[in-house]
């Protein structure tokens, strides 16, 4: 654990105990430390110096707006996929023309709305997308640069649920189909389409699937610029893995660094990176109490007041998080164990294993490597608010988001049954 760690027997980061902080701000609550999001951001953005690419975080990993202020302080832009994320970059301070737009299903809205402000490229994930950034940028009398995603049919070795590169994903336009959209497209009067893109998957661990994907890029590429250099900037995705389980090897990003210079002309290049979770997924915890204890049996439930609606990443995709105590100890109990949530649902579940900390009703724990697709993804399912997010920096701590209110989390919706 590099960025939370015991001190005297207490979870702790940069200066500050979690538990101490858990006596003024109500479980379950996200606790995030800035110096790791700066650490983060500073190792890939040193990895990459030889490139010097645009940074582009992907916001949906962690689309705080303190987080998003401090990474661009960094020097980061955002990758954003609706309208949403990009307004919150906007407000984040984040330059527009630091900012890609990806997604499959942009709204007439949200591509007037990126054109508007002059992001630096939208990334179309199909014809009919083409046809409609086009139209729209016609009717503003104005020119948009406009990247191609390629779906390149190569995925990477990752759950299913989070692969994106394959022809059966709904990503991105088939590879056969790209070249001709770079050389025919003259009736696009009001886009450039000078920018290609592309993003196989999250989570991947091995630098193989990239370099099919890069091998058969750089040939694209070779090949549209033959003649002119019509493909200006390379958008090369996010989805470096990283070791949740603590027994995956890490990624190679220094190799993968290197793989990109040697299988591109980078010097004549834009490069952006998209990454998301290899920048924020240790940042941060998710505090919570446990509530109950029971046996089945020879099945033991710890019962949280945190669930899957505020950490859907276990029901969705298997995502593991290693669980502590924020009281150091060392005994364990060995018998089949589940961490679940009070959610009805029997996905709601953290956390299982055949030996966990002998815990008890009313301590405090720790969801580890919660900083990526933790809060971001987290819903009102079951009438649940959306919880408090705390920031560490050094000695103090920032509330950065407030837990809603009940009447907050239902202030949208309209009785209209009176009697
Ligand atoms: C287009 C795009 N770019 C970047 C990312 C970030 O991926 P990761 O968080 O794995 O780096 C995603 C994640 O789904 C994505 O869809």
């Amino acid at each position: 654990m590099k960025y939370f760690n015991y001190k005297d027997e207490n979870l702790t980061s940069e200066n500050m105990s979690i538990a101490d902080i858990a006596t003024e701000v109500q479980t379950p609550f996200y606790c995030y430390s800035a110096n790791a999001f700066k650490n983060n951001f500073n190792a890939l953005k040193n990895a990459f110096k030889e490139i010097n690419p645009k940074i582009c975080y992907a916001t949906k990993s962690n689309s705080n707006l303190s987080i998003l202020n401090l990474l661009q302080k960094e020097g980061a832009g955002a990758d954003v996929v609706s309208v949403g994320e990009l307004k919150k970059s906007l407000i984040a301070g984040i330059m527009p023309h630091d900012i890609v737009f990806s997604g499959v299903g942009k709204t007439s809205d949200e591509i007037e709305f990126a054109i508007i402000n002059k992001i630096f490229q939208i990334n179309a994930e199909s014809t009919s997308e083409l046809n409609t950034i086009n139209k729209i940028a016609q009717k503003l009398g104005t020119l948009q640069q406009v990247g191609i995603r390629i779906n390149p049919d190569v995925t990477g070795k990752t759950h299913e649920n989070i692969s994106t590169g394959g022809i059966g994903d709904k990503f991105g336009i088939p590879f056969s189909e790209v070249k001709n959209l770079f050389l025919n497209n003259e009736h696009f009067e009001n886009i450039d389409i000078s920018g290609i893109a592309f993003h196989i998957g999250s989570q991947i661990h091995d630098i193989e699937p990239f370099k099919k994907v890069f091998q058969k890029t750089g040939e694209l590429i070779k090949e549209i610029n033959k003649n002119k250099q019509i493909i200006k900037v390379l958008d090369i995705g996010g989805g470096f893995g990283v070791d949740y389980e603590n027994n995956q090897k890490e990624f190679p990003i220094e190799e993968y660094a290197e793989l990109v210079k040697n299988s591109f002309d980078t010097k004549n290049l834009t490069v952006v990176i998209e990454p998301g979770r290899s920048i924020s997924w240790d940042t941060g915890i998710l505090v919570t109490k446990v509530l109950y204890i029971k046996k089945h049996g020879e099945k033991k439930f710890i019962i949280t007041d945190c669930g899957m609606n505020d950490l859907m990443r276990p029901a969705l995709y298997d995502g593991y998080h290693k669980i502590l105590p924020l009281a150091e100890t060392k005994n364990t109990e060995k018998i089949s164990t589940d961490i679940v949530g009070p959610i009805c649902e029997s996905t709601d579940r953290l956390f299982s294993s055949n030996e966990f900390y002998d815990v008890k009703e009313g301590d405090l724990l720790a969801i580890l490597n919660s900083g990526a697709y933790g809060s971001s993804m987290s819903s009102n399912y079951n009438v649940r608010p959306l919880v408090d997010e705390i920031l560490i920096d050094k000695d103090n701590y920032n509330i950065i988001r407030n837990r809603q209110s009940f009447e907050e989390s239902i202030a949208q919706e309209i009785k209209i049954n009176k009697n």
